[in-house]
């Protein structure tokens, strides 16, 4: 299958090899995506043999992401392919959920079962395999946590030596550590995510790295087996609503992609609605959204919340995920920090859990019901794209009411959970449980 990198700029379209080391279009300096001239694909031939894979032990069929390689086929050698098993990941139905959303059913496809613990795996493996194939010797990024973590991993399993920036101060611990332990060179730059993502563009150019932020195509790419494994789980079935976090918008960029792709290829009947939530303080698609123009996307000058994987300004991604959202007839929603907190406890108390960022789809969907956007009968899943203990801090001081915003506001719970001290004494604590 051949494949090639395309401008999406209507007006330009210009095409580049996929062996160029480009992130943007050298022409009008456009976001570049992958196209696959020509494809065709027998949608039921390929179902049975994506079926047939579940059970096979080759580590690429095992792999959620390469087990669909026909509908991401970038490469024509899947040899330096370093798999970690990524993908894999559960839909989860809960009632609970559903009714503090306002919703009759909601399924989580919780990404944050991955290897690293982010649906930033899914994209990882491909952009790393990406790396391999150009011979590149270093790879990088700028991140809030997720990504920094499973381009370390990855690029560590496949030999290639990882350099992360990383905002000082506003990533997780848990984050942290996994990059430390899997062996990056960590640099932790005095700037937020928008303002290093300048400067590592420069060095990456400068320095020979090859860089792995979803402004890499090859990353979308792999992003998109999200959208496809769900599929495949609900028998190709989309659902009505499809609902996910926006930071720097490239998950929502590849979900789409992955659904037009699915539905012109005919293995789905018809594309999903798509919902992109924001945190209030780090909302810029949500406020280019209340009136599109091309020429009227203002950033974020100090994004701030405390969903710190979420915390970015100048969404790179911001035209293909407008192009998604409208594409999908979806919907733009903001979320305070307070509702981000609660649901996040919701889906906790669901014995689900997930990270604050992933959070703000349920807080999303409860005000998207509330506004009648979604009906309290369709057909919805929200993406978790991470894990609950990436962000232990967060959940111990929200359990606790020592919750507050980088502004010193206080965030009142309404679902605390506080652990009780109590006397070694068993008289005293039978008298604590006695129902
Ligand atoms: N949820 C989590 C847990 C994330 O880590 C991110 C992004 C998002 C949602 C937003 O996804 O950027 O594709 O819109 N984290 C990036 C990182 C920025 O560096 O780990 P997006």
């Amino acid at each position: 299958m051949s494949a090639e990198l395309i401008c999406i700029n209507g007006e330009c379209r210009a095409r580049f090899p996929v062996t160029e080391v480009i992130y943007n279009c050298p022409r009008c300096g456009a976001l570049l995506e992958v196209d696959y001239p020509g494809r065709e694909l027998n949608p039921e031939a390929a179902k049975r043999l994506f079926r047939e894979r579940r059970m096979d032990n080759a580590p690429l069929n095992q792999s959620g992401v390469w087990r669909y390689r026909e509908l991401i086929g970038f490469l024509d050698d899947y040899r330096q392919v370093v798999t970690l098993r990524e993908g894999n990941t559960p839909l989860l139905a809960s009632p609970r959920a559903a009714r503090y959303g306002g919703l009759d059913r909601l399924a989580f496809k919780h990404q944050g079962f991955n290897p690293t613990g982010s649906f930033k795996d899914n994209g990882m493996t491909c952009g790393v395999a990406q790396a391999l194939r150009l011979g590149m010797k270093r790879v990088a990024c700028v991140s809030t946590g997720n990504t920094s973590a499973s381009m370390t991993a990855y690029a560590a399993a496949a030999g290639l030596r990882p350099v992360i920036f990383i905002p000082h101060g506003n990533i997780s611990y848990g984050k942290l550590a996994q990059a430390l332990e899997y062996g990056a060179r960590t640099l932790q730059v005095e700037a937020n995510f928008d303002q290093i993502l300048a400067l590592v563009r420069k060095l990456a150019e400068q320095l020979g790295i090859y860089l792995l932020n979803s402004i890499n195509p090859f990353r979308i790419e792999g992003q998109k087996s999200i959208a496809i494994e769900m599929m495949d789980q609900r028998d190709w079935n989309p659902p009505d609503w499809i609902v996910l976090p926006g930071g720097n918008l490239g998950n929502i960029s590849a979900l789409g992609k992955a659904l037009r792709e699915l539905v012109d290829l005919g293995f789905i009947p018809r594309l999903p609605k798509l919902a992109v939530i924001q945190a209030t303080g780090a909302a810029p698609f949500y406020r280019f959204m209340q009136d599109p123009r091309p020429d009227n996307f203002e950033p974020e000058r100090e994004p701030e919340t405390l969903a710190t994987a979420i915390r970015i300004g100048a969404p790179v991604s911001w035209p293909k995920a407008w192009r998604e959202v409208a594409a999908s007839g979806g919907a733009v929603e903001q979320v305070s920090e307070e509702e981000i907190a609660d649901a996040k406890a919701q889906i906790g108390a669901a014995g689900i859990g997930c990270e604050p960022a992933s959070a703000a789809t349920l807080a999303g969907i409860r005000k998207l019901t509330a506004t009648g956007v979604i009906d309290q009968g369709a057909d919805v899943v929200a993406v978790l794209t991470g894990n609950l203990l990436k962000d232990p801090d967060y959940v111990y001081r929200y359990h606790t009411g020592q919750l507050k915003t980088a502004a010193g506001h206080e965030i009142h719970g309404h679902f605390e959970n506080r652990p009780e001290v109590v006397p070694n004494d068993p008289e005293k604590i039978a008298v604590l449980l006695a129902d």
